[in-house]
């Protein structure tokens, strides 16, 4: 048996272990906790970047969109009064009431794709980090944050870049440029098997669909800009998020990373 057999039986088997699961509420059933195991740099290269994004702001009520388990609720607590984890997996939001026993959150549940049950022009901050990749046309989700959002309220969003620099180069090298729609990434990532959407988004079409939703681009960020095994394994991880720190500014004009940070204000 070659080793993509192997591959294709593993998946297989995974798949059997798998439900499938219809709307949403996808992250249910999900160890998404598991899954930060061992990614100290990538959670620690997103949370600099939340904090270079609001740094010396403090926003009345925030919320974060899709939140799951809460991973970033420590850190965005630094910069609100009140803060809401929403997510469609009542239990991830079930989970972070015991993970997070030390914090002062609310929890709400989104039963709707693209529908934030809160009143429009309610809230000062919004973050969404990681949850454009499940998004294949985020513009409904752009408007719904715009409706949110106060006037002169801003938000973090986070795109999985398709154009990082080594996919340019990748298609660069077939004599082509970076498709401008989302790119399929394979719905295997994060261990969640179904129809699940898994895309990878070009930031240029991201740009202006942001516009479109009248959401101004205040601020970019390119960040995990140092996401290799090797890398990981000569140079400890202080070391890392001290220089992915410097980075993350450098390299956001050549939108160089995997992970592209924007800050937006309504
Ligand atoms: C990869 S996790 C990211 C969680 C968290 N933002 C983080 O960065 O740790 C993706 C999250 O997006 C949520 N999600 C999936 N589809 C969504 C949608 N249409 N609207 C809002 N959240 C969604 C999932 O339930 C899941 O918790």
């Amino acid at each position: 048996m070659n080793s993509s057999d192997t591959k294709s039986t593993s998946r297989k088997n995974k798949s059997k272990n798998q439900t499938k699961i219809k709307g949403i509420n996808y992250y249910d059933h999900h160890k998404y906790d598991k899954f930060w195991v061992g990614r100290d740099y990538e959670h620690l290269s997103e949370v600099a970047a939340i904090k270079h994004l609001l740094a010396g702001s403090k926003f009345k009520k925030g919320l974060d969109y899709g939140g799951a388990y809460g991973r970033l609720v420590p850190t965005l607590s630094e910069f609100t009064e009140e803060l809401i984890l929403s997510d469609p997996s009542g239990e991830q939001l079930d989970f972070s009431r015991k993970y997070l026993k030390d914090f002062k959150f609310s929890t709400l549940l989104l039963t709707e794709d693209a529908h934030i049950p809160v009143k429009a022009e309610s809230l000062d901050l919004l973050v969404m980090v990681r949850v454009s990749h499940h998004l294949v046309d985020p513009t409904k989700n752009f408007e719904e944050i715009y409706r949110v959002l106060k006037p002169g309220g801003k938000a973090v969003i986070e795109i999985a870049n398709s154009a990082h620099f080594f996919n340019r180069v990748k298609w660069a090298a077939k004599l082509k440029t970076v498709p401008k729609t989302p790119i399929k990434v394979g719905q295997y990532s994060n261990g969640i098997v179904d129809d699940i959407p898994f895309v990878n988004h070009n930031p240029e079409t991201i740009f202006k669909e942001l516009n479109d939703a009248n959401l101004k681009v205040v601020e970019i960020l390119s960040v995990s800009n140092l996401r290799s095994r090797l890398i990981k394994q000569v140079i400890p991880l202080n070391k890392m998020i001290s220089i992915e720190s410097r980075l993350q500014t450098k390299l956001a004009g050549m939108k160089f990373g995997p992970s592209i940070f924007v800050l937006v204000q309504k």
